[in-house]
């Protein structure tokens, strides 16, 4: 199978390539970030997605299935709506019209948590409610739009997921998990918002990159799966791990909630269990474990 990867550069891109690479799959890495190197890697093209020119003109190959990740990603982010617009809204139709022009049949999208906003229900499923509140959340919500008008319009099968919150080895030092590990091994203070109410779905990057490759793999025609661990965690809990792992404690520093960010995630994994075969494997405990090793040597 040959796969266009677009954010491939990132944390997430990285750990899918290289499962994907060591099941001889052919890959191409789409990003505006330098390139990164690989055995079967066909082809790194540095080109941003918001530039549709500069996409017709540097891809030619015929791909079986495109993996779509490149995004702007912070939902903390209340500053500029238009680059959320730029990228996530009109780079995601840019890279649906690239797919639509080569004749590529499948499309995963990967949509976030945060198009489910602030609702008041236990855990999220895929038909309820959604209230974006942040301009993340409501770009991705127009970028699965975006990929329903594709699905319907052109035959295009498109698999949105909506990750919940990614942390593991190669993880994004923006994100809790990896900003509390470094802060509470350098002792350094750290920030808890929402005075450490905030309870979120955590999962592990190799649960996430499984639940991509099946997705890769499905026969559906378009769906929207939530992709998480199926439980909340708290973040006093969370830093009472990275403490425990560490040996060392935590200087907290308990401030408000941030604009745009939520208090409460957790995912109704159903619909991946029933159509992907899919389940998270990674404990929270077991997964933090790893985490903190991978930080050490890295
Ligand atoms: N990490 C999470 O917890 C999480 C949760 C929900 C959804 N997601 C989504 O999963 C996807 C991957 O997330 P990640 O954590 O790997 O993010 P990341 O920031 O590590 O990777 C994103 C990649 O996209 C590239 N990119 C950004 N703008 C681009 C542009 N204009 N043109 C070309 N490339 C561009 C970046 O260079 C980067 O390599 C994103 O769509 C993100 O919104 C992530």
């Amino acid at each position: 199978m040959k796969t266009l990867i677009t954010g491939g550069s990132g944390f997430i891109g990285t750990n899918v390539i290289s499962k994907l690479l060591k099941t001889g799959n052919e890959i191409a890495v789409l990003d505006n970030f330098p390139p990164i190197t690989g055995k079967n890697l066909i082809e790194f093209i540095q080109a941003d997605i918001r530039n549709s020119l500069q996409l017709d003109k540097q891809i030619a190959d015929n791909f079986d299935a495109l993996i779509h990740l490149a995004a702007k990603s912070d939902a903390r982010n209340m500053e500029n709506f238009s680059t959320f617009k730029e990228i996530n809204v009109d780079g995601t139709m840019n890279v649906l019209e690239l797919a639509r022009k080569n004749d590529i049949k499948k499309v995963i999208f990967t949509s976030s948590s945060h198009v489910y906003g602030n609702i008041p229900q236990k855990k999220f499923a895929e038909s309820g409610p959604i209230n974006p509140i942040s301009y993340y959340g409501s770009s991705k919500f127009f970028g699965e739009t975006i990929c329903r008008a594709y699905s319907d319009f052109y035959g295009i099968n498109c698999i949105i997921l909506r990750l919940f919150t990614v942390y593991g080895p190669g993880g994004r030092t923006d994100m809790a998990v990896m900003r509390f590990i470094d802060s509470i091994s350098q002792n350094k203070p750290i920030e808890v918002f929402g005075q450490g109410k905030i309870k979120k779905d955590f999962v592990y990057i190799d649960d996430i990159s499984d639940g991509i490759i099946k997705s890769l793999n499905s026969k559906a025609k378009y769906e929207i799966i939530n992709l998480g661990s199926g439980k909340a965690t708290d973040l006093l809990s969370l830093i009472a791990m990275i403490e425990n792992q560490l040996g060392k404690k935590a200087r907290k520093s308990f401030l408000s909630m941030q604009k745009g960010d939520t208090a409460y995630s957790c995912a109704d994994i159903k619909k991946a269990k029933k159509l992907l075969n899919w389940s998270p494997k990674v404990s929270i405990e077991d997964g933090i474990r790893k985490t903190i090793q991978w930080r050490k040597s890295n």
